[in-house]
């Protein structure tokens, strides 16, 4: 890694947590990850979900040939994923561990989020077989960890799910490889800093750069709803403290998650913020601003392909030091426009 006054050059890093989505809105997004990123985890949360390894090969297709179109066709690897159910059998697992495109299996709480209506009711009641052979196959278990409870407040629910869930997981499954996704809280990065066997997390951008004022200042601003959703500062800055460590447990997962400008601007709008344009960008600023710039390689480059084993990418990026301007909008599917995060602010840093 090099870091002069006006520009960072570090190892091409991989986006551990995506959502590419399909069809129209696939072929809108896909070139923003693919300039930054060698590869991505791609989440399986399509209408239908992505829930066996045939439906995970027909979407690799889709996606590959949207890269076609790009000009980054063969430089981006999306890694698949499977979208765990009740009735995911330890034979699917063998089949996803076998067949070198699927890389991870998504449990999403029935209801805890966006499309995630056919989730998971009861883990550990009705999951065990999958849990054995994901834990013997060594694949790993990505984990929205949110409870479902409606009699849980809704910013307590990562903390919650950990005594609840995580914790009864971890020791029925010891050796099974988990990723917290997208960690929000200081119970969170505690948590995975601190406990037994192979437990990692992704860290968005914008959890470290913001906190949950920015829904509600000067009004309600939708483009800052997602989920898990953004916490009180004490929370941002203990996961700053997590990805800027020297712990190998904690890398950069985007959750980038594109929707139409008219559905997040809306009586019951949805959950996510659109991130891959300016990926790099937004994580350069927020380890910037905690002094730790020269943890960046690690935390986007390194640790992710560590924990899940695979060799770390070849080429480099560079980022300078020259004002990016956000779009207010970008085109997306049909007349829809889709708004990047911070539209309209200006980041330091530009990719080049
Ligand atoms: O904000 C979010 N958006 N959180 C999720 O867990 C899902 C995602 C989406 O698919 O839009
Ligand atoms: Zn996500």
């Amino acid at each position: 890694m090099k870091i002069t006054e006006n520009s960072i050059t570090l190892i091409r890093p991989d986006d551990w947590h995506l959502h590419l989505r399909d069809g129209a809105a696939l072929e809108s997004v896909i070139a923003d990850s693919a300039r930054q990123f060698a590869r991505a985890i791609v989440m399986p949360n399509l209408k239908p979900p992505v829930t066996n390894v045939e439906l995970a090969a027909a979407y690799k297709a889709e996606i590959e040939a949207a890269l076609a179109k790009t000009a980054y066709s063969g430089s981006f690897k999306p890694l698949m994923t499977l979208y765990l159910t009740d009735n995911t059998s330890a034979e699917e697992i063998k089949k996803a561990a076998e067949s070198g495109f699927v890389y991870a299996v998504k449990l999403y709480p029935a209801g805890a989020t966006t499309n995630s209506d056919a989730g998971v009711t009861d883990l550990l009641g009705k999951c065990r077989p999958a849990l054995e052979a994901l834990q013997q196959y060594g694949m790993p278990l990505l984990v929205h960890g949110e409870v479902t409870d409606p009699s849980i407040d809704l910013f307590d629910r990562e903390a919650v799910f950990i005594d609840r869930v995580m914790i009864p997981l971890r020791k029925d499954f010891p050796e099974l490889k988990v990723v917290f996704e997208h960690i929000t809280t200081r119970e969170g990065a505690q948590y995975v800093r601190d406990a037994e066997g192979p437990v990692a997390a992704t860290i968005t951008a914008h959890h470290l750069l913001y906190n949950r004022n920015a829904i509600f200042t000067g009004g309600i601003r939708p483009h800052y709803y997602c989920l898990p959703v953004l916490k009180r500062e004490k929370h941002r800055l203990a996961l700053l403290e997590a990805a800027t460590s020297d712990s190998k447990r904690f890398f950069l997962g985007t959750d980038s998650a594109p929707h139409a400008k008219g559905l997040k601007e809306h009586a019951c709008g949805c959950a996510g913020c659109y991130t891959a344009l300016h990926a790099m960008e937004l994580y350069a600023t927020a380890f910037e601003l905690a002094g730790a710039l020269d943890k960046l390689e690690a935390f986007a480059s390194l640790n992710g392909p560590a924990f899940y084993g695979l060799p770390h990418n070849e080429g480099q990026i560079t980022l300078v030091r020259q004002p990016f301007a956000i779009p207010e909008a970008l085109s997306y599917t049909g007349n829809e426009s889709l708004v990047p995060l911070g539209a309209g602010e200006t980041l330091n840093w530009q990719f080049q």
